[in-house]
C-alpha cells in the first residue's frame, strides 16, 4: 500500500494539513476530493516528496519512505503526474515519454517504452510533435505515459482532466480504471467528483487539510455532503 500517516505540512506560516492519513491499495483508483484549496496537491506533494513534513509518515509497502528523496521514491514505485504537468515543450513527445525513463537501464526503458505504447496507442502518431503543439488532452496522455516510464506501483494524478475537452476526460479517467486493472494503485485527484467516482473503487474528501469523509465510491456518491457539495445536489 501507498500510505500517508498523520501528514502535517504547510508553506510558508501555519500548517496547511493536519494529519492527514490516506492510504491506497495496489489495484484501486482512490479518490481524492475536495474544494480548491483543501489541500489536495498538497497531500501529493508530500507523498512523493516534493514538499518536506512537519509531521506523520509516508510508506511505500511498509517500507518507510519519510525521509527518502522525491527521486528515491520513483525508483521505489511511486510516480507523481503534477497538476502543471511540466513537459519539455520544445522536445518532441517521444522524448518527453522517453525521459520518464531516466532511473532504468537501457533494456528496461526501452520494454517500458513498449508497453506505455500499448497504453497510450492514440501518442504512436504524435512521436515527432513536439509536446507544446498538443491539445491539453495530448498533453496530459503524455504526462502520464511519462511517469508510466518508471513503470509505477503507484500513480498520484493530480486534476488529470483540469481543462480537458470533455471527450479526454472520459480518455483520462478509463486509462486511470485501466492501470488499476493492471495492479496500479492510483491516487485520482479530481474535480469531476461525479465522474472520479464512477471509476474509483474508494475515496476520501479533504477540507480545510483534514479528511472530513473516506469509504467506498458508492458510499461516497451517495453520502448527502458530497451531493450537495460537489455533485449539484442530485443523485
Ligand atoms: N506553493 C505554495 N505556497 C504557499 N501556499 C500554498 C502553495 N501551494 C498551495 N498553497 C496553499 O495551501 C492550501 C492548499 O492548497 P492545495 O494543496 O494546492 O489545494 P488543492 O490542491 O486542494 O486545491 C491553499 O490555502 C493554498 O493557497
Ligand atoms: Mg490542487
Amino acid at each position: 500500500m501507498l500510505c500517508g500517516k498523520g501528514l502535517v505540512a504547510g508553506y510558508l506560516g501555519a500548517p496547511v494539513l493536519h494529519e492527514v492519513s490516506i492510504e491506497v491499495r495496489p489495484g484501486e483508483v482512490f479518490c481524492l476530493l475536495g474544494a480548491n484549496g483543501a489541500g489536495k496537491s498538497t497531500t501529493a506533494r508530500c507523498l512523493a516528496g516534493v514538499l518536506g513534513l512537519r509531521g506523520g509518515q509516508v510508506m511505500i509497502d511498509d517500507v518507510d519512505v519519510t525521509e527518502a528523496s522525491a527521486n528515491e521514491r520513483v525508483r521505489r514505485g511511486l510516480s507523481l503526474v503534477p497538476e502543471a504537468r511540466h513537459l519539455f515543450g520544445r522536445s518532441t513527445v517521444r522524448d518527453n515519454v522517453l525521459l520518464g525513463g531516466w532511473t532504468r537501464s537501457r533494456s528496461e526503458r526501452s520494454a517500458s517504452y513498449g508497453r506505455v505504447m500499448e497504453t497510450f496507442p492514440q501518442l504512436g502518431r504524435l512521436l515527432r510533435r513536439k509536446a507544446r503543439d498538443l491539445s491539453g488532452g495530448e498533453q496530459q496522455m503524455v504526462a502520464i505515459a511519462r511517469a508510466l516510464m518508471a513503470d509505477p506501483r503507484y500513480l498520484i494524478l493530480d486534476e488529470p482532466s483540469l481543462g480537458l475537452a470533455p471527450i479526454y476526460v472520459d480518455i483520462i479517467l478509463q486509462k486511470a480504471a485501466e492501470l488499476a486493472t493492471l495492479g496500479v494503485g492510483v491516487l485520482l485527484i479530481e474535480q469531476n467528483v461525479g465522474k472520479a467516482l464512477s471509476v474509483g473503487h474508494r475515496g476520501a474528501v479533504l477540507e480545510t487539510g483534514r479528511v472530513v469523509l473516506s469509504g467506498s465510491a458508492d458510499e461516497l456518491a451517495s453520502d448527502p455532503a458530497v451531493v450537495d457539495s460537489y455533485l449539484g445536489g442530485v443523485v
